[in-house]
């Protein structure tokens, strides 16, 4: 038995290894099209986005580089307040780059309003978004995302790089989190 099955925390199973595994893939599948001929920038949000981009990274049969960026949104843990502080910038200039930013999940889109426009400001050739999850409902700022893996119910969960105080983000599954 595992410490997963004692956990008392862990809900329902929102989304399995071999879904999530699958849906990967597609979205791999769909931006090798997208992007034929180019050589596109992948930029990692740390920490949640750290396994969604290294599975994803290896679904695309380009040529792809890889960058990371560290944010810190203020606010309590489980709301974020849309003001954003950069913790560990990137590496690589994106002037003339086919950026495509990777996200473990968007909830209001505060974190990624913020992160677009200063990466938009930077000047890349074109700029798009990639998010594992989107919380279904009331958004609260209209932010344009180009790749979604699952649309979810607005619960917190956890898994697959996502975490609560740190916890759980070595979980190959996505699951429900119960306080
Ligand atoms: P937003 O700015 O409201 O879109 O919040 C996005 C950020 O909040 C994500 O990058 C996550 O770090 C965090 N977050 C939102 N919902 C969840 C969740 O259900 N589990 C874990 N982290 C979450
Ligand atoms: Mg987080």
């Amino acid at each position: 038995m595992s410490w997963i099955d004692s956990d008392e925390h862990l809900g329902d199973i929102v989304l399995t290894e071999e879904q999530i595994h699958e849906r990967v893939h597609e979205l791999g599948a769909q931006i090798t099209k997208d992007y034929a001929g180019r050589s596109p920038l992948l930029i990692g949000v740390l920490k949640g986005a750290f396994v969604f981009i290294t599975d994803l990274a290896r679904s695309i049969d380009l040529p792809v580089s890889v960058d990371f960026m560290a944010v810190s949104s203020y606010g309590s843990a489980t709301k974020t307040s849309g003001v954003v502080r950069i913790i560990k910038d990137l590496d690589i200039d994106l002037t003339d780059q086919d950026v495509i930013v990777v996200e473990d999940i968007v909830e209001s889109g505060l974190t990624l309003n913020y992160l677009v426009r200063n990466l938009r400001s930077r000047k890349p050739q074109s700029l798009a978004i990639c998010t594992l999850l989107r919380k279904e409902g009331e958004q609260h700022s209209a932010i344009q995302v180009d790749y979604v893996g699952f649309a979810i119910p607005p619960t917190f969960v956890v898994g697959y790089g996502l975490d609560t105080a740190e916890r759980y983000r070595n979980l190959p599954f996505i699951s429900n989190y119960r306080v």
